[in-house]
């Protein structure tokens, strides 16, 4: 199983285009088109070129367990070359470092959120925004709601959550949309 698990990974979902495409606009919105951003379980890299596309600037790192995702992903980044090109780590999310990261991207099995909630609250820099689709972090609270299909509504949502001060603090609700 672990070697299964360390090969194939799990959850082969990809963020769709509209919700991508919502979220180039997003980060444009923060002015961070320029910044450093980890797809946090980054599967065959979909999500990761198509933010590449909306946002050209963004300096990009997909991470996945996935030995044979991350091997294609680089391979598919042959076919994707900017003056930017992305970078695919085969790591567990929880053993990276997201310290120097401005955006975090995540779209994951809802059961890891608690734990990714915990490493991204001790670890992210104030100012940095975590962004996930589909899933949402346990205790805090989104800054923004994003929904991407009115027919699924809830199930299809982008959260934002923004880091704002040293002490774990998270912007309380503004607005939903
Ligand atoms: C739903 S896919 C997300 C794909 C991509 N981020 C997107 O939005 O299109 C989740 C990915 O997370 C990977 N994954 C799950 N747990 C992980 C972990 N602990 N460390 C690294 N990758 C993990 C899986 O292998 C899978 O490829």
């Amino acid at each position: 199983m672990h070697i299964m698990d360390a090969l194939f990974g799990d959850a082969d979902f990809e963020t769709s285009k509209e919700a991508t495409a919502l979220i180039g606009k997003i980060i444009a919105a923060h002015n961070l088109q320029n910044s450093l951003l980890y797809d946090l379980g980054s599967c065959w890299g979909g999500f990761v070129f198509g933010i590449q596309t909306a946002c050209p600037g963004l300096q990009i790192v997909g991470v996945d367990k996935s030995r044979i995702k991350t091997w294609l992903a680089r391979l598919r980044s042959l076919y994707h070359r900017n003056q930017n090109f992305p970078r695919f780590l085969k790591a567990d999310i929880f053993d990276v470092d997201v310290s120097k990261i401005d955006l975090a991207f995540v779209y994951l099995p809802r059961p890891l959120l608690p734990a990714l909630e915990a490493k991204l609250q001790k670890d992210l820099k104030p100012g940095s925004l975590a962004i996930t689709y589909r899933v949402n972090f346990p205790t805090w609270r989104p800054t923004q709601i994003f929904v991407t299909d009115l027919k699924r509504r809830e199930r299809n949502n982008i959260f934002i959550y923004k880091k704002i001060n040293k002490i774990l603090t998270f912007d309380k609700l503004e607005f939903r949309k």
